[in-house]
């Protein structure tokens, strides 16, 4: 055989391989529990099944590619009109699709440090370089120093809110003052994956700021508060240039007839799917009330997780957590993200966190 191989991009060299949540289920150990991923601990609604396994009786057809349904679902749930929507494979495809359509080599990409760990690897496959703005010692966006590091070279810019994985918020005000900074010919992407968790009444909601403003585009998913993430189906709002841009970049039926109609009967039973929400924030306020008691520093979460900063503890908390029965997702030598997950999952984590205190 050759020794020369396929010639590849070289962009592609140094990618950190995204690091799924840990299952449950450790080879080493018999963890039960996995708040590891921000996932929902509810299985989906009852309706969400039945319309999913009627999809299911049609997987010899492809998908409905336009999405008809889910995207008029969206528009009178939003308030937006169709052409300011785009699906995807989860939020995350989506954001690479946003990537595609605007930056390459020699583009530059600005996001907060750290942030949801797929903006680095998407970013780098597209060719363009990554700029990280470091958080604030309160673990919150800088934005001052991110619209600093704005150059000639800037295309796209994300704004994580509320921030995976430290939960932290950007309030209506600093956003505001930020985007007026922002030139108009680049693309500002609010990432609002946990967007349902929030009641801070001071964060805004994207999709307010995004109508009179054509160069920000919001992200959401039907993976975290819907808790379809195993479907993969995401979205953004933007105006139609960028909308547009996004269908030109997507994968032909990328979003599964199941997915779609999954998606749209969630969004019919949103009351009682709000209503889960809703006992997830309870469990939050629990928990981080609890973490409090022990010590713990703990920064506002709006999200459906928690974190902490831990140094060089972070391997030994998660490997104790683990063997106490639940998987958190560790940051090696930073800090520790835990999901808010069943009242049991939580209870075995501030046992495990109240133990490691009492160590120290
Ligand atoms: C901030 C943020 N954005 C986007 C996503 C991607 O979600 P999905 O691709 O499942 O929609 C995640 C998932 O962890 C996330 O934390």
């Amino acid at each position: 055989m050759s020794e020369t191989n396929p010639r590849l991009r070289a962009e592609l060299e140094g990618i950190p391989t995204y690091k799924p949540g840990k299952p449950a289920a450790a080879a080493d150990g018999p963890a039960a529990y996995k708040l590891s991923s921000n996932e929902n601990p509810y299985p989906p609604l009852p309706g969400v099944m039945e319309s999913a396994l009627a999809a299911a009786g049609s997987f010899n057809r492809y998908p409905d590619m336009a999405c008809t349904a889910l995207m008029s679902e969206l528009a009178d749930r939003f308030g937006v009109p169709t052409s300011h929507i785009a699906t995807g494979t989860g939020s995350v495809g989506v954001a690479q699709q946003l990537l595609q359509a605007t930056s390459g080599p020699g583009d530059e990409v600005i996001y907060a440090w750290r942030s949801f760990e797929a903006y680095p690897i998407i970013t780098q496959v597209s060719g363009a370089t990554s700029v990280r703005v470091p958080l604030t010692d309160g673990e919150v966006h800088d934005l001052d120093a991110m619209a600093d590091a704005i150059t000639d070279r800037t295309r796209l810019i994300f704004v994580c809110n509320p921030n995976n994985p430290t939960g932290t918020v950007v309030r209506r005000a600093e956003l505001e003052r930020f985007l007026d900074r922002v030139p108009k010919d680049v693309l500002v992407v609010l990432d609002e994956a946990y967007r349902e968790f929030i009641r801070d009444p001071e964060v805004p909601d994207g999709i307010e700021i995004y109508r009179d403003r054509p160069n920000v585009c919001v992200l959401r998913t039907f993976s975290k508060a819907y808790g379809l993430a195993g479907l993969r189906v995401g979205f953004a709002v933007a105006h139609e240039p960028v909308a547009a841009a996004l269908r030109k970049t997507a994968v032909p039926f990328g979003v599964s007839q199941l997915a779609q109609d999954a998606a749209v009967a969630s969004l019919r039973a949103e009351d009682e799917l709000m209503g889960r929400v809703g006992s997830l924030v309870n469990e939050r306020t629990r928990v981080v009330e609890a973490l409090r008691g022990q010590g713990w520093t703990v920064p506002e979460t709006q999200a459906n997780f928690v974190w902490l900063r831990l140094g060089d503890r972070t391997a030994d908390f998660a490997a104790a957590c683990e063997k106490a029965g639940v998987v958190v997702r560790p940051f090696a030598g930073e800090g520790m993200r835990a999901t808010i997950g069943e009242t049991e999952a939580n209870d075995i984590f501030l046992q495990a966190a109240e133990a490691f205190r009492k160590e120290l």
